[in-house]
């Protein structure tokens, strides 16, 4: 969106939310310095409602119910250059994410909202940047500190916000989904990354502790964060959930049963899930990535990771990008008609 001078805005269809909403978001978005660093400032937005003005964001995308009464003027100083051109004769329509209005790049997530469970490290990690990258507002949810993930979106000029969250804590866990709604006003993508690797052991040895502190945090936690989730998700009519599971859930890897046993739950939560909730517009799919380089693997001795590559058709460990890229075409409109899934990134292994 880039505005000479004065002009006055309005949604394509001011009666619907999801347009006024996505309108007034990219609004926002657009003209908030310290949200994206732009050089265009927004120095007038006249009749939005409750006399906000940037950069308070909040209040302006609280604001969104009454933007049907209120068209924006908006007054920019100097218009900032857009690095992508669209086809000239492309009719914007600010509820469909996919496409930019002329002269804009959007990202395939914009104007969404969405919470990485175990999103301070490896997968999650990435997931969380990759989605703040693709234009989401993004809550990190981790038993560990989150600040570097927070930093790194800040210096791409994204935004992360964090919160420590042990997901096997349904308190916390539903007051988390209850807090990012109040705060963004709505919870559209929800991915549970959060997860520990536990000991090894064959199944008659595996200490009792263990297996409840795998299945807890592994299995349990995927289940508290959709059963919070999902009511905030259908309250906002709709959204996507991208549970990461693990080849361990499809196949017998030795001396993992707690592991195992809590991936394989996952995948089947995820699908009964799917079913359940189709009708009502949230999806819900999982991934199971084979071995990915990320802290949790690099603690494992070297001799398991060479063996698992070695067995493995593509040679080499996946990156935590791999499988963000997976997750965010798993939460974004190219999956429209993908639930229910389990999406198997593993280089090969399982195929074999
Ligand atoms: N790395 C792999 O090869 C691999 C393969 C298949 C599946 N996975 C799964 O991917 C997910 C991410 O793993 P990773 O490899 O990035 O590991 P990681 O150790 O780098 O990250 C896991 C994150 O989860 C957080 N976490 C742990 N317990 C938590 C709790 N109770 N509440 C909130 N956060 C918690 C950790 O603090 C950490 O930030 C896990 O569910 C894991 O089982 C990983």
């Amino acid at each position: 969106m880039t505005i000479e001078g004065r002009q006055t805005l309005l949604p394509r269809d001011p009666r619907r939310p999801d347009h006024r909403y996505a309108f007034l978001h990219r609004v926002v978005r657009t003209f908030t310095p310290v949200y994206i660093g732009k050089p265009a400032r927004l120095v007038n937005c006249a009749a939005v409602p409750f006399h906000a003005r940037p950069p308070d964001r909040r209040r302006l995308i609280f604001g969104v119910p009454r933007i049907d009464k209120c068209p924006i003027e908006v007054l920019t100083e100097r218009p900032a250059a857009r690095p992508r051109a669209a086809k000239a004769d492309d009719a914007y329509d600010p509820s469909d994410r996919l496409r930019a209005p002329p002269g804009e790049a959007v990202g395939i997530l914009d104007a969404k909202v969405a919470v990485v469970t175990g999103g301070a490290s490896g997968i999650g990690r990435a997931v969380a940047l990759r989605c703040a990258a693709e234009g989401a507002s993004v809550v990190v949810a981790d038993v560990q500190d989150a600040a570097a993930v927070v930093d790194a979106a800040r210096a791409q000029r994204q935004q992360i916000d964090c919160r420590r969250v042990d997901v096997a804590a349904s308190a916390e866990v539903a007051a988390l989904m209850r807090d990012v709604c109040a705060r963004h006003g709505r919870l559209d993508v929800l991915v549970c990354a959060a997860g520990i690797s536990g000991g090894t052991g064959l199944t008659a040895d595996y200490p009792e502790p263990d297996f409840d502190q795998v299945i807890g945090i592994n299995l349990k936690g995927v289940f508290l964060a959709m059963k919070h989730a999902i009511p905030q998700m259908l309250h906002g009519g709709g959204g996507a959930i991208v549970n990461i599971a693990s080849i361990a859930g499809l196949i017998g890897l030795r001396g993992t049963p707690a592991y195992a046993a809590a991936k394989g739950g996952v995948i089947q939560l995820t699908k009964v899930a799917a079913v359940e909730y189709a009708e009502r517009n949230v999806r819900v799919n999982c991934i199971c990535p084979g071995m990915i380089d990320t802290p949790m693997v690099q603690r494992l001795p070297a001799s398991a990771q060479e063996g698992f590559v070695a067995r493995q058709p593509l040679s080499r460990l996946g990156t935590p990008d791999e499988i963000a890229a997976a997750a965010v075409f798993l939460a974004g409109p190219a999956s429209a008609f993908t639930t229910g899934a389990a999406l198997v990134v593993d280089g090969g292994y399982t195929a074999l």
